[in-house]
Parts: C-alpha cells; sequence; structure tokens
C-alpha cells in the first residue's frame, strides 16, 4: 500500500511536470502546447465565401447560399447612446405609399394610404450645419452623391449624367432646380420615385440628409450653416445637450 501510495505521487508529479513543461514555448510570442485549441480557436468562416459546409463534410444543397445576408428587416444599428445618433439611427418615421408595392416592390414594407409625401415638406434636415461641420459634411456629402448619385443626375445635379447621355435612361431629375422641401427628398430618396428606385437599403437616414445638404449646396453656392431647413425634433435635442450650469 505504502509503495503504491508513493508510485502515484511520484507519477502525478512527472505527469503534472510534463504538462507545465510542455506547454512552455522558448517563443515568447507562442501560446505553447495548447490541449484544446477548439475551445478558444472558432473556425475560421469568411462571409461571402460558399462553404456549404457542416462538421467538414460539403453538403452541395446547402451551397449557391449568401453566407453575409442583410440583417432582418426592422433591425436597428447601435452606434451609441448620445440623442443625436439614436435619432438618426431610429426607422424613418413615414411609411411608404401603398402604391409603391407595384412601383417599388416594397412587399414587406408597412404601407400607407396616406400621402406621407406630402407631409414629408414639413420635415427639415435631421443634421445642424455648423462652422466646425460644415466642410467635412458638404466633401463627406460629394463622395456620396458621386459614387450613388451622379451617374444619373449628373456630377453638377444639372440631370444628364452617363446614364441619361448614353440614352440608357431618362427622366433624371435636374436637382439645381428641384423646388421641393429637403423633407421630400428624403422621402424619395429613401422609397424611390417613379424611375428612380429605393435607396433606403443603400444609404442610411445621416447619408440622406448629407447628401440632401450637398444637393442644396449644389443648387445655391452660398447654402452652409444657418440656411439650412431643420426639424423641431432636432432643436429640441440639442437645447437638452446644452450643460446646465
Ligand atoms: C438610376 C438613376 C437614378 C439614380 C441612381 C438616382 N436617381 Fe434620383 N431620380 C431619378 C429619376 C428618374 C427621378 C425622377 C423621378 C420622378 O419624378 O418620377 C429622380 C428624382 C430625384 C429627386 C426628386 C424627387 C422628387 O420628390 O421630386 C431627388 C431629390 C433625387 N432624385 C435625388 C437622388 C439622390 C440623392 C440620389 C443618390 C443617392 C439619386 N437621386 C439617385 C433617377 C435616379
Amino acid at each position: 500500500m505504502k509503495i503504491n501510495r508513493k508510485i502515484i505521487v511520484r507519477l502525478s508529479v512527472v505527469v503534472a511536470g510534463v504538462a507545465v513543461m510542455s506547454s512552455c514555448s522558448a517563443d515568447k510570442d507562442s501560446a505553447g502546447l495548447e490541449y484544446m485549441p477548439d475551445m478558444y480557436r472558432s473556425a475560421a468562416i469568411e462571409p461571402y465565401v460558399d462553404y456549404g459546409e457542416i462538421r467538414e463534410v460539403t453538403h452541395d444543397d446547402l451551397k449557391v447560399r449568401l453566407s453575409a445576408m442583410v440583417p432582418p428587416s426592422g433591425t436597428i444599428p447601435f452606434y451609441g447612446t448620445d440623442s443625436m445618433t439614436v435619432a438618426l439611427n431610429l426607422p424613418y418615421h413615414r411609411l411608404a405609399n401603398t402604391s409603391f408595392k407595384l412601383s417599388h416592390g416594397m412587399y414587406d414594407a408597412e404601407l400607407t394610404d396616406v400621402n406621407e409625401y406630402e407631409a414629408a415638406a414639413a420635415d427639415g434636415n435631421m443634421i445642424k450645419l455648423t462652422e466646425e461641420n460644415v466642410e467635412g459634411i458638404f466633401a463627406k456629402g460629394k463622395e456620396l452623391y458621386n459614387v450613388n448619385c451622379a451617374h444619373c443626375h449628373g456630377d453638377k445635379g444639372d440631370g444628364n449624367g452617363p446614364m441619361v447621355e448614353s440614352g440608357a435612361y431618362v427622366g433624371a431629375a435636374v436637382l439645381t432646380s428641384l423646388e421641393i422641401s429637403d423633407g421630400q427628398m428624403f422621402y424619395s430618396i429613401y422609397y424611390g420615385k417613379g424611375q428612380m428606385g429605393a435607396h433606403s437599403s443603400i444609404l442610411n437616414k445621416e447619408e440622406i440628409w448629407t447628401v440632401i445638404h450637398y444637393i442644396n449646396k449644389l443648387k445655391d453656392g452660398s447654402y452652409g450653416p444657418g440656411s439650412e431647413m431643420m426639424t423641431e425634433e432636432v432643436e429640441e435635442t440639442s437645447e437638452e445637450n446644452q450643460p446646465t450650469e
């Protein structure tokens, strides 16, 4: 019995010693021997790669599907808690019109018979221009506009983008002579209008309001802080943000 216990104690010391020694490595950046790597290193799954793979077996019937999909409709992004960021991330408060089901394929959207486009005339830009942010907003707006809009509406907003000049497309609005309010521009960009598709899945609210600032700048070179039409909602929130003394 005595010997047995000694052997057990010695054996455990040896096993523990081997375990400790073998997990060390001369390379100080190496984790050493990893006993159960699966526990802390998950398999790398990359977006847009069609694996169709479950437990290392490829299932052809599961292939040909996107591995990175858009989030379910109604998902609200969360980036921060300041009132402006939250307001910009909340869903657009105006519904698409029932007619958009046919014209713009909005089958899963909540639709209304009320003329929200007319009502949108009262909505002002949620992003207030200040002396500090104005240059950045125009630069960002220009970038977004050139990527998403200029091929139809033209670099200068004259409605003569390459899509129109090539004859592939007709009727892109001349943005510089539009007589509609910022809120209506927002509504049309968000849900689409006539031949123009909806941009709600491409641009978020912040980006659309930024592009609208840029369009106003294209219309009127003197457009800047103080000349924009604002929403009351944002004016209120920015008052709340003032430090109280
Ligand atoms: C595929 C071409 C195309 C693209 C891309 C496009 N538009 Fe349009 N847009 C049109 C057409 C066509 C109209 C005219 C719609 C109508 O009045 O029937 C229009 C109309 C508009 C209007 C006027 C809406 C109204 O209520 O009268 C605005 C503002 C506008 N577009 C802004 C944009 C912005 C900003 C972008 C980029 C984010 C953009 N468009 C991208 C084709 C396009």
